[in-house]
């Protein structure tokens, strides 16, 4: 229920092998904080996406010519645009790659990298002082919110946005990977957005 989406699945190399294709890779970059919300509610983690210049929310990353760069390194170069950081990324991040729901001939690779409250915090910096994308194709990055508020604040809250082809459930099936929330959490929160987009 949880990866609704994300069901034509390809190990890395068997993507590469395809032919015709397109291939797009992004990455949730994310990490533990001791921060509280209001000096009360801890925020755990902080996971990050962007509000991208459509106005979809998605991860960073972004198209990738497998002919002229490995996917790793695109995606680092793509970093390196859009937070302003050329965070490095290896074989060892990639966690699926499938098949775009919203655009027939393209591949999605997803990474995950964790890293500390300081590089994601000076990622953040970077995101606005340094990277020529800011502005233009990506408006902001912002943070996950993880925990429940009343009356859907919070994860439902923002999961109830619209997102960029599947990358809704590339973040909750991240989630559930790294174990950010629990299994319960998570459908609970799938099903308060679900109430809200009616
Ligand atoms: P240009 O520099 O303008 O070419 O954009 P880009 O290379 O940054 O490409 P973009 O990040 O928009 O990604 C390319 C395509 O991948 C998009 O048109 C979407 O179909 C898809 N896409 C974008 N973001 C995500 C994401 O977070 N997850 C997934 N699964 N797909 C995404
Ligand atoms: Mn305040
Ligand atoms: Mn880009
Ligand atoms: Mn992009
Ligand atoms: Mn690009
Ligand atoms: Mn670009």
């Amino acid at each position: 229920m949880v990866c609704a989406g994300m069901e034509e699945q390809f190990t890395r190399e068997d993507a590469l092998r395809r032919e015709g294709y397109r291939h797009a890779c992004h990455i949730m970059l994310y990490g533990d904080s001791s921060a509280k919300l209001f000096g009360k509610i801890p925020i755990k983690h902080i996971v990050l996406m962007q509000m991208r210049f459509d106005g979809l929310l998605g991860f960073p990353g972004g198209l990738v010519n497998p002919s002229k760069e490995t996917l790793e390194a695109g995606l680092s170069r793509e970093l390196h645009e859009e937070v302003g950081v050329a965070v490095p990324v290896g074989v060892d991040n990639h966690v699926s790659s499938c098949l775009s729901p919203s655009c027939p001939q393209l591949i999605t690779h997803f990474y995950i990298k964790k890293m500390t409250e300081a590089e994601l915090r000076e990622i953040e910096r970077a995101a606005v002082a340094a990277a020529t994308d800011h502005g233009l194709e990506v408006l902001g990055m912002v943070r996950v919110p993880l925990y429940f508020l009343k009356n859907g604040g919070g994860l439902p809250y923002f999961l109830s946005h619209s997102f960029i082809s599947n990358s809704r459930a590339q973040l909750l099936s991240a989630l559930q990977r790294c174990r950010l929330l629990s299994q319960g959490e998570l459908e609970k929160a799938v099903r308060q957005a679900e109430q809200m987009r009616r």
